[in-house]
């Protein structure tokens, strides 16, 4: 027997074009200044996956009305020569964000060189000023896969106070930084990983999920309490090649409120947030 499909979806590619719209409106107000809002993307070497992401970044930067410079380097390229390049780009007035896009190759220390670019062109949200300045509440830039979470979360009016979101997953990138930005909103915040005893007994308390650790039916439906909203951040393929989440999107529709999809949830909303922070990164400078 199928049971009813319950849960609603939040739309990532509906989102984002909405969101787009406004951040092609703020960019052209800032051109008609004589100022372009630019985003410098460093890639080093030939990961796959990552020609395809910065490629998709690029694209969304022309769409906006935004500069973009699209730097590409042998996986040889020493680390000395990297952190020359992130210091031109540091000093130079056209670009106001500097992405370099991970995994580096083994010669190269990523810390050191997210560490090397200006936390004012900062607009991955991966420098410790950065960091420090969404753990403090000040100021700064946010991660874009977690920032593009609480939009998602915002665009179904959800108040987070006084309720329970169970993160799943620590990274830097996504679960950390995910899990202060709840808090900051109110909510009381668990995060869990693959240290964790009872996964399960954390999951069936949430009101909100967010699930961001990289492996397939990390969440399924047993897991849920019955209208809980559920953040799938995973990006993986099933046996058949297809994308897909952490979250067993089927089982989970059943039981839960809210739920994201993969393909067309957050992937969409972690480019548009990086767009979102290279504009403010552009008019920070104009308000100088
Ligand atoms: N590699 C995978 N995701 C990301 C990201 O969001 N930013 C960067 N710079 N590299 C990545």
């Amino acid at each position: 027997m199928t049971l009813p499909t319950t849960a609603q979806r939040i739309d990532g590619n509906a989102l984002s074009s909405q969101l787009r719209g406004d951040i092609a409106r703020r960019t052209a107000a800032l051109r008609a200044r004589g100022l372009i809002p630019g985003l410098a993307v460093v890639l080093v070497g030939d990961n796959p996956a990552s020609h395809v992401y910065v490629r998709n970044k690029v694209k969304a930067c022309a769409e906006a009305g935004m500069h973009s410079v699209l730097e590409q380097y042998p996986a040889s390229m020493s680390q000395a020569d990297l952190l020359a390049r992130i210091d031109a780009l540091n000093r130079d007035p056209q670009i106001h964000g500097i992405l370099v896009q991970l995994p580096l190759p083994p010669q190269i220390d990523a810390n050191l060189v997210i560490e090397a670019i200006s936390p004012t062109k900062d607009v991955d949200g991966f420098h410790v000023a950065s960091a420090g300045a969404l753990m403090v509440g000040r100021p700064g830039f946010w991660p874009c896969t977690p920032y593009g979470c609480m939009k998602m979360l915002d665009s179904i009016g959800y108040s987070l106070r006084g309720k329970h979101a169970v993160v799943i997953g620590r990274s830097n990138i996504v679960g950390k930084p995910m899990a202060l930005m709840l808090l900051q909103q109110n909510a009381t915040v668990t995060v869990c990983h693959s240290g964790t005893a009872n996964l399960k007994s954390h999951t069936l308390q949430a009101d909100v999920i967010v699930a961001a650790v990289g492996k397939r039916n990390v969440l399924t439906a047993d897991m849920v309490k019955p209208g809980a909203v559920v953040i799938d951040v995973g990006m993986n393929r099933n046996d058949a090649g297809k994308l897909c989440g952490d979250v067993d999107f089927d089982g989970v529709s059943q039981v839960a409120g809210y739920i994201t999809p993969v393909p067309g949830g957050v992937g969409p909303m972690t480019i548009t947030m990086l767009l979102v922070n290279t504009l403010e990164a552009a008019e920070r400078v104009a308000a100088e």
